[in-house]
């Protein structure tokens, strides 16, 4: 059962430019506006707002808005209602922490990429079976990082992985260094702090740094 490739491209083209995607949890529309314009000018070229916030469909809407150059996706998407009013308020990828049976029914037959959550052998095959060749695992870091990553896709070698959960700008080149990874999230860019603070210079600032340092030689 394929998974539909060009459904995939604008998602690849926008990790493959900056294969960190920050993922935020903001309280609505007015934070969401200016936190995205930060973070595309830092370089970042896809945003994940979680669905934990009663404002998160606005603030996916707002973001798209402020910021048209950057793929704004939705996570903690636990279900289908969720994934149709995430892509009525402008989502073009979705993410989730796992996977149910109905969830990933729903998936294959929505608009846009949808990368449901692994973490474990057991769950890559039956997200597999479905169809999905990418895949979320989390939470990255608890269940081993890098290591138990990298042990985890062997028997694996169709499936990428987007790790995320505990990853920061230190972890964040390991993790990318794995074949099988190809992009990765975590929350290190712009944490519930940072934001409520409204720094947004200062979460501008972490995303460039994030991204050099993967440039740098390891
Ligand atoms: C999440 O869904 O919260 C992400 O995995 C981010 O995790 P982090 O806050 O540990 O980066």
């Amino acid at each position: 059962m394929a998974e539909p490739t060009e459904r995939f491209e604008t998602f690849l083209d926008a990790v493959g430019r900056a294969p960190i995607i920050p993922v935020l949890t903001v309280e609505g529309p007015a934070q969401a506006a200016p936190l995205a314009r930060a973070l595309a000018a830092g370089g970042v070229a896809a945003i994940e707002i979680t669905l934990r916030r009663p404002g998160a469909l606005e603030a996916i809407a707002a973001a798209a808005e402020a910021a048209p150059e950057l793929l704004v996706g939705a996570g903690t998407v636990l279900d289908q209602r969720q994934l149709e009013s995430a892509a009525a308020a402008g989502a073009r990828f979705a993410v989730s922490p796992g996977a149910t049976p109905a969830l990933l029914a729903a998936a294959r037959g929505w608009a846009h990429p949808f990368l449901p959550g692994v973490a474990s052998a057991s769950e890559i095959m039956a997200a597999l079976a479905q169809g999905f060749r990418r895949l979320k695992f989390f939470p990255a870091a608890p269940l081993g990082g890098p290591a138990a990553l990298k042990a985890l896709a062997t028997p694996f070698p169709e499936v990428g992985f987007c790790p995320t959960g505990g990853i920061t700008r230190d972890s964040a080149p390991e993790y990318l260094r794995l074949g099988s990874v190809f992009c990765l999230g975590g929350s290190w860019i712009a944490p519930d702090a940072l934001i409520d603070a409204e720094a947004w210079d200062e979460i501008e600032r972490l995303a460039r740094e994030s991204l050099t340092a993967l440039k740098a030689p390891s």
